[in-house]
């Protein structure tokens, strides 16, 4: 082995092998090594004898292969696979070697391999890839944390790999431990919060105006071009518009209603809670994905549906479409902002929001012109607030378009078509946003049955009353 790969790439599942392409076309050279050594020969076959390109069958030969200090990308399974992977490499690395993990790794495991490795001196690095199998060929938006040497060490190599923004790379380093993976968690909450609007607007089109995909697709490829620019919005035009070959039927219809979950949802609701900053679109969305698992269940409940019949005009519902979407996905990025700056804070990873923002510009699952202004506008700031400056930014669409957002939400629930996501991001800014709510009316009663206290707006200190019951 000659020992002078710039880097080796562990795990050649969809995300893994097209890194590795993409590190090529670079112009890096790129030792490979799978667990199931048929996956590296095909992968191996399929790409020919690609120049810089070095398969291995063994992890001493892997190692061996890559010049100093090694930098490894891992992109193995998330969860134990990864604690796996780095036992197994563990014993043929040096002080100085670069392990970085791009999976979807939960940001507290990565706190826990960053202090496990950094005492064997192994520069541990936890970073969020998106952009999926096509983002990882073509120019992926990266979001790392841990190590600072490690990610200097690699640096380069990420910035030829990112995605470009108007030529600026799309990757960042976010601060120690799982930050990295934090940023990326809540991205997909974002992305969970996104999709599930879309699908509830689609809801709204075939249910209620009995659009066909085609229709539907025609609505949002509309769309594509203004404010709803996104990733997203053009990948569902797409997606409905799709037919199978053989059949010439949409293959949409197709597709069982079942949207399945790998855990960043999850996380990021959990997160959420942990934090008690809420982000309710997003845990909706993670609900959603819950009732949509339940079908058998859904199945039987159908009997007893409701719903009402359509009263206006096609135009004016899809207009109402377009405005709730648009105000949905503000809100989400909106809500993420708010968990990010939070969790920034009380985990001591000491990050910039902006920064987040500027990393999906481009390459990642939830791209928009929204992350665009977003970072724009962040970037006229400086300080604390991010998220108030983002409702700054945002507030005259909102002012202007909020009756077509509940117009969304009323118009949903008289077709019979569930909206909790669209309803929850409206609920979650009138809320965010009430200089007074009736949270009073809660805590006096709390202080009614439980003699919990409450404090008052004229007083300073904690009061209890017996509420007449005395
Ligand atoms: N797919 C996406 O769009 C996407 C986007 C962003 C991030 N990610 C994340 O990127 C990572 C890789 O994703 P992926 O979609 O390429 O593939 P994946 O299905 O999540 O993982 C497949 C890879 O993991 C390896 N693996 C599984 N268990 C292992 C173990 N115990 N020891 C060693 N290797 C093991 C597999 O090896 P074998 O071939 O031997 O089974 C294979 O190389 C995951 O964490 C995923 O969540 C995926």
């Amino acid at each position: 082995m000659p020992g002078n790969s710039d880097v080796g790439v562990f795990g050649l599942g969809p995300m893994g092998e097209n890194f590795a392409l993409n590190l090529l076309s670079r112009g890096f050279s790129v030792s490979i090594y799978n667990r199931t050594p048929e996956r590296t020969r095909t992968f191996l076959e399929r790409v020919g004898g690609a120049a810089g390109l070095t398969g291995t069958y063994s992890l001493r030969d892997f190692v061996a292969s890559l010049s100093r200090p090694r930098r490894i990308f891992l992109f193995v399974k998330a969860g134990q696979p990864v604690d796996e992977v780095i036992a197994q490499l563990g014993p043929h690395l040096e002080p100085g070697d670069v392990l970085l993990d791009c999976g979807n790794s939960h940001f507290r495991d990565s706190d826990r391999r960053y202090e496990e490795l950094l005492r064997k001196g192994i520069d541990f690095v936890g970073m969020g890839v998106s952009g999926g199998y096509e983002g990882a060929l073509k120019g992926p938006s990266m979001m790392a944390g841990g190590s600072i040497r490690g990610y200097g060490s690699v640096e380069g190599v990420l910035r030829e790999a990112a995605a470009k923004h108007r030529g600026d790379p799309c990757v960042s380093y976010f601060g120690p431990g799982g930050s990295g993976h934090l940023v990326k968690t809540v991205h997909n909450g974002i992305e969970y919060a996104m999709m599930a609007a879309i699908a509830e607007v689609y809801g709204v089109l075939r249910n209620g105006l009995g659009m066909g995909p085609d229709e539907a697709s025609s609505v949002f490829e509309g769309w594509s071009s203004g404010e709803l620019s996104s990733f997203l919005v053009e990948a569902t035009y797409r997606v409905l518009r799709y037919r199978e070959e053989g059949s010439g039927e949409p293959l949409i219809e197709r597709v069982l209603d079942v949207a399945e979950q790998k855990g960043t949802g999850i996380w990021t609701a959990q997160l959420s809670l942990d934090l008690g900053v809420p982000a309710p679109s997003i845990a909706e969305a993670v609900h959603g994905r819950f009732v949509s698992a339940m079908r058998d269940f859904r199945q039987r409940a159908s009997t007893y549906a409701c719903a009402a019949s359509l009263p206006r005009a096609e135009g004016e519902v899809v207009e109402t479409c377009r405005w709730s979407l648009y105000l949905t996905f503000v809100a989400s990025y909106l809500q993420g902002s708010l968990l990010l700056e939070a969790a920034s804070k009380s985990l001591g990873y000491g990050f910039d929001v902006a920064e987040a923002f500027r990393v999906w510009r481009a390459g990642c699952i939830i791209r928009s012109r929204i992350v665009e202004r977003a970072y724009a506008a962040l970037s006229a700031f400086q300080g604390e607030g991010r998220t108030l400056q983002l409702m700054e930014e945002f507030q005259r669409d909102i002012r202007e378009h909020v009756s077509e957002w509940g117009g969304f939400v009323a118009l949903a629930a008289r077709l019979g078509v569930p909206a909790p996501v669209t309803s929850s991001a409206l609920n979650w800014y009138l809320a965010i946003t009430s200089r007074r709510l009736t949270a009073n009316l809660v805590q006096a009663l709390r202080d009614y049955f439980g003699r919990h206290g409450f404090q008052r707006i004229d007083m300073h200190g904690t009061f209890s009353s017996g509420w007449g019951r005395e």
